[in-house]
């Protein structure tokens, strides 16, 4: 389903639940959600790059339909142009996203704002511009959802050729500025940084992604050897034993890209949900509520 006009006003009674930021002793605060009998009161379900399958991925118009949604967060990807302001874009290039060419790190915000970042998934969103990081907190605390909260992932950093090694720094500044700090947890596929931001700034709760080449032997040790709060594999990885052993060692689990209700509920049914922190990603955050209101 693609959406018809750039200001969706999509199930305006969808039940905001609540997205349970407790990956750590420091964040406890369990909250009841709204929800279907049954459904697990902790799972933290959150839009992918804002809501890639309904609207141009990380662009405001995506994250629009993920708070409009009623979706507990959003997931989205970080960079950092060549004068260092830190961007939502998914891909080292703008090519596949936006009408224009080159490296974020090779451009300025100046010229990366010029690029169309919306016509590419649709006419209706012809003008949708890759947004800051602080453009989109801004959206987020416009919006008064209070308990909508950003998965930040770091794209990398010093792992990427061509990318500054203080990515992170600039992440944290942004959010010290905008007093955002609260309200965030973090992952990259590079685990020194997820671990550098844990480090940098340990009241954030920070994970690690695994994709499917790319898996530690021992996924406990790997949390524990990074210091970091959670596990956050592709859906495929999941198994109940992957899960209770997780759980086991007080380890939530974040995974990612669930698009089919089949997968969701198969992963529901192995237990994803019963620990606070645990989270499920979606491109398509109606599908997720969805599950929370209807179980389907
Ligand atoms: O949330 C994890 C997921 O976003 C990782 O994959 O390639 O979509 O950034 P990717
Ligand atoms: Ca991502």
């Amino acid at each position: 389903m693609r959406p018809t006009g750039r200001r969706l006003q999509i199930g305006a009674g969808c039940v905001a639940a609540l997205w349970v930021l407790t990956l750590n002793p420091l964040a406890r605060s369990a909250m009841a959600a709204e929800t279907t009998q049954g459904f697990p009161p902790h799972l933290s379900l959150q839009a992918h790059r804002g809501a890639a399958g309904l609207a141009p991925e990380n662009t405001l118009a995506a994250f629009r339909v993920a708070l409009e949604l009623g979706a507990d967060g959003t997931e989205m990807d970080l960079q950092v142009t060549r004068d260092g302001v830190v961007v939502v874009i998914h891909d080292d290039t703008v090519d596949r996203t936006t009408d224009g060419h080159g490296r974020i790190g090779d451009l300025t915000l100046a010229e990366v704002k010029r690029l169309d970042a919306g016509a590419k998934f649709g006419p209706a969103f012809r003008g949708e511009r890759i947004p800051t990081l602080r453009e989109l907190i801004d959206l987020v605390k416009a919006s008064g959802k209070d308990r909508f909260r950003l998965n930040l992932e770091i794209k990398f950093a010093e792992g990427r050729e061509g990318q500054p090694t203080d990515l992170e720094e600039r992440v944290l500044a942004v959010l010290a500025e905008t007093h955002f700090l609260d309200r965030v947890i973090t992952q990259s596929f590079y685990h020194p940084s997820a671990a550098k931001m844990k480090r940098l700034s340990p009241r954030i709760p920070a994970g690690l992604l695994v994709g499917q080449r790319q898996q530690p032997a021992d996924p406990v040790a790997a949390v524990r050897e990074h210091r970091v709060d959670y596990y956050a594999p592709h859906h495929s990885l999941v198994t109940s034993d992957l899960l209770r052993t997780l759980h086991q060692a007080s380890i939530p689990v974040v995974t990612w890209t669930v698009n089919d209700p089949t997968d969701m509920r198969r992963l529901l049914g192995m237990g994803l949900g019963s620990l606070p922190g645990d989270g499920m990603i979606s491109d398509y955050p109606d599908r997720l509520m969805n599950l929370r209101t209807h179980g389907q």
